[in-house]
């Protein structure tokens, strides 16, 4: 949930006084909230005896590790975004890890081939449909590209990390030169020019200023389940989730994950937070703590999660989804696809 930035906190939240671990503290440099990844580090320090330290921040994670070099306390990254996974391990401020119980639990398409980074848990990209002004039914990705949707669909930019990782997925499963066709076509059908985050497409929809848009899952039950701010339970309410899939496949999906820190002072101690981070019972308290789906083939999301429908994941592999992420950047900007709907 990277979106909830907070700017004031451009360094950290939990301060880590550098070479003040214990041997019994795994170091974590993490560009999730505390607050949500508080609960399934409890549960690891309750069966383990080890401590965690987080150090929190929105940006420069791989700088900074990079920065620290040899003498970097950091043992676990933990992130968002297949985006992310990969520019840590590119920075080279991961190491490999071949391990039988954390390789048994993930299943082969949310890791690394190599071992630099893993998934822990899963984010549908979907489709808000209007309740009011869509009819029920599914609507596939290449629908998107639909002149009867023409005007009707809204999106954040093209250039951001989730929409770079799903036209990425869609060159992998129908190639360039299909794929930009497509994208020309949801080009066409934009109602206004892509802004904004994931929410206020949900938001725009309540608004009435389009009847479509692309958001990831966990936005719908952040936005039904928000009492700080009520109005999103109405951008939620004027929703429906519908899960677009590929033609031969299944709904894109992209993961949080974890990475071992290239130079982990307390490495045993970190293989172990990674090897809990995929058991089960850490998939079960991920699985109710975000609203996110658990990597865990066959564990079951939180209720309101099972509210939005049936998720059946796509199979490509994420690495693979990653290699196209320049020629998906280049091709946003081709298309114009940031300029909206007016060519
Ligand atoms: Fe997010």
């Amino acid at each position: 949930m990277t979106s909830i930035l907070r700017p004031t906190i451009a360094a950290l939240a939990i301060a880590l006084v550098s070479g003040a671990a214990s041997a019994q503290t795994v170091n974590i440099y993490s560009y999730r909230q505390p607050d949500l990844i508080k609960p399934v580090l409890d549960a690891f320090t309750a069966e383990t005896g080890i401590k965690t330290e987080v150090l929190f921040l929105d940006k420069g994670l791989e700088e900074r590790i990079a920065a620290e070099g040899a003498n970097s306390p950091a043992d676990v990254i933990l992130t968002v975004d297949i985006a992310r996974l990969t520019k840590a391990k590119d920075a080279g401020v991961t190491q490999a890890l071949d391990d039988a119980t954390v390789n048994a639990n993930i299943p082969a398409e949310y890791r690394d081939p190599q071992g630099h980074w893993f998934g822990l848990t899963k984010r549908g990209r979907v489709i808000y449909a209007s309740k009011e002004r869509v009819a029920e039914g599914p609507i596939s990705y290449a629908d998107l590209a639909d002149p009867k949707y023409k005007g009707k669909i809204c999106m954040r930019s093209g250039q951001h990390d989730y929409n770079l990782a799903l036209i990425s997925a869609a060159i992998g499963h129908w190639g360039e030169a299909k794929t930009e066709e497509w994208l020309k076509g949801v080009k066409a059908n934009l109602a206004r020019k892509p802004d904004g985050g994931d929410r206020d497409q949900a938001k725009a929809i309540a608004a009435g200023e389009c009847d479509i848009g692309i958001g990831n899952t966990y936005y719908v039950g952040l936005m039904m389940t928000n009492d700080k701010d009520p109005e999103q339970k109405e951008w939620a309410n004027a929703i429906r989730v519908v899960f677009p899939t590929f033609e031969n496949g299944g709904t894109h999906v992209n993961v949080s994950g974890a990475a071992l820190a290239k130079n982990a002072p307390h490495r045993d101690d970190a293989v172990k937070l990674i090897e809990f981070l995929s058991s089960h019972k850490a998939q079960q308290i991920y699985a109710e703590q975000v609203f996110e789906y658990p990597v865990e083939p066959g564990l079951a999301p939180s209720e309101v999660v099972k509210s939005f429908g049936e998720l059946k994941s796509d199979t490509l592999p994420l690495a693979d989804i990653a290699k196209n992420r320049k020629a998906a950047s280049e091709m946003v900007d081709r298309v114009g696809l940031d300029d909206g709907p007016a060519s």
